[in-house]
């Protein structure tokens, strides 16, 4: 044996991710260059973006927030309507009301700057145990233990771990703890992070490339795709309503806010009944907006929430009228500024489409 290999071998597993890592990290916006520190801002924005949202999904939106608000103060002292609307298209609302509802109590209770423990910053308005891990870590460098779905992959698979998720995470978590080095533990969280993306993938994972493939016993047994394991999966309910595109004559739309807290809270929305899994078409016009000569449109328009698949049939009509109590018209050329959550925009989209 050459000393060579000795060495390598005594390296840990920390110690050959990070080499790994330090040839191979995806670049992307919101890391700083190697040896630089982060702006805690950018990271804990990032972080908030990038939970159950994909890197390719965040990016343009991250892009956009840092142009119009680059510093945490000037996030607090936007309008709400205008981080809302910029958020919209990125799911997940009540991270856009949290986000900004954090971006004030830094700015004010902590003067503009964010708190550099776990603790502290789980303190805060929509920071969990993950993000305030992450933000520990990434930004301020310290050792913290950094568990998202990427680990956990990552780490059922080195330790074979029978157990189902989510059962296992306080196993996961420990064992991602006994390897999380002292230093680097930002790099080291983003490095298991980009491995888990890039070749400690779900299906058909690229073990040969591994930096850690010596070490992972689920290759060794030729079964990473085994894990995690995990429990069976509920049926996702289904629910039905119906929505009432209502154009003006001038061309303006009808649409109106919905309540602040809740699903989609705060979000623009085109009228329509309440979402049930009872929902009777023959009932639907009785929550029509306004008395017009509605017309159902063909076809319906399906959109997939967290909790329930949702599918609605679109009515049109075009009448000159006063905007109902709680409602309001948008210019049609106005309406893409709104801040319209995607099951919206496929409502639009799909009336638009019956349009000549
Ligand atoms: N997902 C969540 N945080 C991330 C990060 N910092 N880098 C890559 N993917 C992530």
């Amino acid at each position: 044996m050459t000393p060579r290999r000795g060495i390598d071998r005594a390296m840990t597993a920390a110690a050959k991710l990070l080499n790994w890592y330090d040839r191979h990290r995806r670049h992307l916006p919101w890391r700083a260059a190697p040896g630089v520190r982060p702006d805690p801002y950018a990271v804990w924005l990032s972080e908030i973006m990038l939970q159950q949202t994909t890197v390719q999904a965040v990016k343009p939106f991250y892009e956009k927030f840092l142009r119009i608000w680059p510093r945490v103060d000037m996030l607090a002292a936007a309008e709400s309507d205008d981080v809302m609307r910029a958020w919209a298209g990125l799911g997940y609302y009540s991270r856009a009301r949290n986000l900004h509802a954090c971006a004030k109590a830094v700015a004010q209770d902590h003067g503009g700057r964010f708190p550099d423990t776990e603790e502290g910053l789980r303190a805060l308005p929509g920071i969990g145990p993950y993000t305030a891990a992450a933000i520990t870590a990434i930004a301020f460098g310290k050792r913290a233990i950094v568990v998202d779905g990427n680990v956990e992959r990552v780490v059922t698979r080195l330790f074979t771990i029978e157990e189902p998720m989510p059962r296992a995470k306080p196993l996961v978590r420990e064992k991602t703890d006994g390897l999380t080095p002292q230093k680097r533990a930002g790099d080291f969280a983003q490095a298991m992070m980009d491995l888990g993306a890039t070749l400690c993938t779900p299906r058909r994972p690229a073990c040969s490339l591994c930096p850690l493939n010596e070490e992972c016993q689920a290759r060794a047994e030729g079964r990473p795709e085994e894990f995690p394991v995990k429990a069976p999966k509920a049926e996702r309910p289904s629910r039905m309503g119906a929505a009432f595109f209502l154009r003006r004559k001038d061309g303006a739309v009808l649409v109106r806010t919905r309540p602040p807290k809740g699903l989609l809270g705060g979000m623009t929305e085109i009228p329509g009944t309440e979402w049930s899994k009872d929902f009777k078409l023959a009932d639907a016009l009785q929550s029509a907006p306004v008395e017009a000569k509605w017309k159902k449109l063909p076809g319906h328009v399906e959109h997939v929430f967290t909790h329930f698949a949702l599918r609605l049939t679109i009515f049109v009509a075009s009448t000159q009228v006063k905007a109902p109590k709680g409602a309001r018209f948008v210019k049609d050329a106005l309406l893409d500024d709104e801040a319209l959550p995607s099951v919206m925009r496929k409502v639009i989209e799909h009336a638009r489409s019956f349009e000549k």
